[in-house]
């Protein structure tokens, strides 16, 4: 924790979607050791509540006394009902959301165009896109009133660069990309942050899914090169967050030492 000032976040209230694996339950547990408060929410509610625990512990064992107060709330945001109820659900002492974290988001397969399934584009556009637009829109204006707040979306190197088989989460991305850029620029005259973390090749469920569960097909994504972990991103996301007030990190483009693109990466052995 050294190299975050941990005393910016102290207390901080942090809603993170997707906060069941990966990227967001590694944020999560950083959050929980720098002295945050964490709305966690997913699909999986077993899962979530595992990530709390360990959120609970890595607090404890921080031995900060601020902050460490946890609330899991079963959410998909791709649901728009769910999205209605959502403010609803967060307990009274954690209303105040100070960053929301919108890393909720996945990639089905490598099929071309041409080939893919309605089903899937419209579940990455559901969740990717208008979820992270919907997420976005419930905090937005409170954040206006309070005159405070950091949305903090979680693009990919996908948001910068389009790659066959890709298309679709491509498309997805550049859409993140688009919409956090348009909403820095709205906000310009408040203090309300908007940081874009773009992510090249992370070995989380990620390509698990992409490949619907072959998990022999994920594991060669990564072969022969040293891919990120969930707890480089979350250092980053961390990071952004524990800037000085008058700091905006506007975008984070952060890959493996061996990815130069989406397409160009070194496979020798491993570091
Ligand atoms: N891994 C990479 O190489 C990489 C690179 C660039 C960007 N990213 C981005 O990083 C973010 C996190 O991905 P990850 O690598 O950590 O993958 P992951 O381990 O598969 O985690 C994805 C998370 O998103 C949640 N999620 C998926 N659909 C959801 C929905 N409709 N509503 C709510 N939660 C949903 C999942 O939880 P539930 O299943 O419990 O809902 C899970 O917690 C994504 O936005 C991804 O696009 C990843």
């Amino acid at each position: 924790m050294s190299v975050f000032n941990a005393s910016r976040l102290l207390g901080k209230t942090v809603l993170i979607t997707g906060a069941s694996s990966g990227i967001g339950a590694a944020t999560a547990i950083l959050f929980a050791k720098g002295g945050a408060n964490l709305i966690l929410t997913a699909r999986r509610a077993d899962v979530l509540k595992t990530v709390a625990d360990a959120c609970t512990s890595a607090h404890k064992e921080s031995g900060v006394q601020q902050g460490g107060r946890i609330a899991t709330i079963q959410l998909d945001v791709s649901d728009k009902t769910q999205i209605g109820a959502f403010l609803d659900k967060i307990p009274s002492d954690l209303r105040n959301v100070d960053v929301l974290v919108n890393n909720a988001g996945f990639v089905l397969g490598v099929e071309r165009v041409g080939d893919i399934a309605a089903a899937d584009y419209e579940s990455m556009f559901a969740t990717n896109v208008f979820g992270l637009i919907a997420m976005t829109q419930l905090f937005i204006k409170d954040f206006k009133t309070r005159k405070t707040g950091h949305v903090i979306n979680i693009g990919s190197i996908a948001g910068r660069e389009p790659y066959a088989g890709g298309s679709i989460y491509c498309a997805t991305k550049h859409a993140v990309n688009a919409f956090t850029a348009a909403m820095m620029r709205e906000l310009v005259d408040t203090p309300i942050r908007v940081t874009e973390i773009q992510p090249g090749m992370v070995e989380t469920e990620f390509s698990v899914i992409r490949f619907r569960g072959d998990k022999s097909a994920a594991d060669k994504v990564y072969d022969g090169l040293q891919p990120l972990v969930a707890e480089d991103i979350a250092e980053e996301i961390v990071w952004a967050a524990s800037r000085p007030p008058h700091v905006n990190l506007a975008e984070v483009f952060v890959l493996p030492v061996n990815q130069a693109s989406a397409t160009i990466n070194f496979r020798g052995n491993r570091l």
